[in-house]
């Protein structure tokens, strides 16, 4: 999802798709970086079905754990740049708004394990940025959004839970947004668009047959934070989700 809006962004770029390299293979990774030797890598492969990270523990952890390390030390060597994405769930969510300097904390094993592929892009280079972001909606993959506007006509009513905050990010606004961190200082940034809701209020936002329930009465293989709000204390805020959302929903409608 994120990966072609980037690719749409940098039509000069050299675009690499799961086909092309294998990011759990150390060398396939690292042939392709010395070959094509970038000033920048951009990843935006991983390893996303939150639940099934659950099940699939050792993937997880290869794919978005150990894997990230491999790209990190590709860069390393020919002194490129790397943008990798993060997530909100690297926080447990017992605190309602988490800026980047906090301890993670996470809850589930897709947050453990993109909370290791952070460490290990540090534990190998400096020029690194690492983009915490949330809740992606975008054209172009599997979403929240379009999960909704699919269940609304099949059921009367679509229960979604009410006691999980976070901030709903369009992944047109984070690729640029990621185009201006590139030139900024190495670090980690927590970018998503401007406003918090529960999963419940983001779907009032896109359907008219959403009822609200518990986490209790929906219960999922993964435990998610109840507060997975990110602060972006280092860049610009970006627009409001809702405006975002309608953007979306209006792009949607023509690709249709
Ligand atoms: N989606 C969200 O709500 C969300 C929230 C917070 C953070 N993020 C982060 O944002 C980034 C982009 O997310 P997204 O939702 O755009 O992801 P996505 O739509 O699930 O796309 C992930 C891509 O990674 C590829 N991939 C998976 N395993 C791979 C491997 N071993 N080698 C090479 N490519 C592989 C997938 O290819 P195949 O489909 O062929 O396997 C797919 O093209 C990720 O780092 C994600 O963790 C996402």
């Amino acid at each position: 999802m994120l990966g072609m809006e980037l690719c749409n962004l940098f039509p000069d770029a050299i675009k690499l798709k799961h086909s092309d390299v294998d990011i759990r293979e150390r060398e396939s990774v690292m042939e392709s970086i010395e070959i094509n030797r970038p000033e920048i890598v951009i990843n935006a492969a991983a390893y996303t079905a939150v639940d099934d990270c659950e099940d699939n523990q050792e993937i997880a952890y290869e794919v978005n754990g150990i894997s990230p390390g491999y790209i990190a030390e590709g860069c390393s060597c020919v002194g490129a740049k790397l943008v990798h994405y993060s997530s909100d769930y690297v926080f447990d969510g017992s605190k309602k708004e988490y800026i980047e300097s906090d301890i993670p904390g996470p809850i589930n094993v897709y947050g453990k394990s993109k909370l290791m592929g952070e460490r290990n892009i540090i534990d190998r280079m400096d020029d690194y940025r690492i983009i915490r972001t949330s809740w992606l909606f975008g054209l172009h993959g599997k979403n929240f959004v379009d999960t909704m506007l699919r269940l609304s006509v099949q059921m009367d009513t679509v229960r979604v839970v009410n006691d999980q905050f976070g901030k709903p990010t369009y992944t047109s606004d984070l690729a640029r947004k990621t185009e201006e961190i590139i030139d900024l200082a190495p670090g980690i940034f927590h970018i998503t668009n401007d406003g918090v809701c529960s999963w419940y209020e983001f779907a009032s936002a896109i359907i008219d047959n959403a009822s609200p329930c518990s986490s209790e009465e929906f219960i999922r293989k993964a435990k998610r934070p109840k507060y997975s709000v990110l602060v972006n204390t280092r860049t610009g805020q970006m627009r409001h989700w809702r405006d975002a959302l309608a953007e979306y929903l209006n792009n949607r409608k023509k690709m249709m």
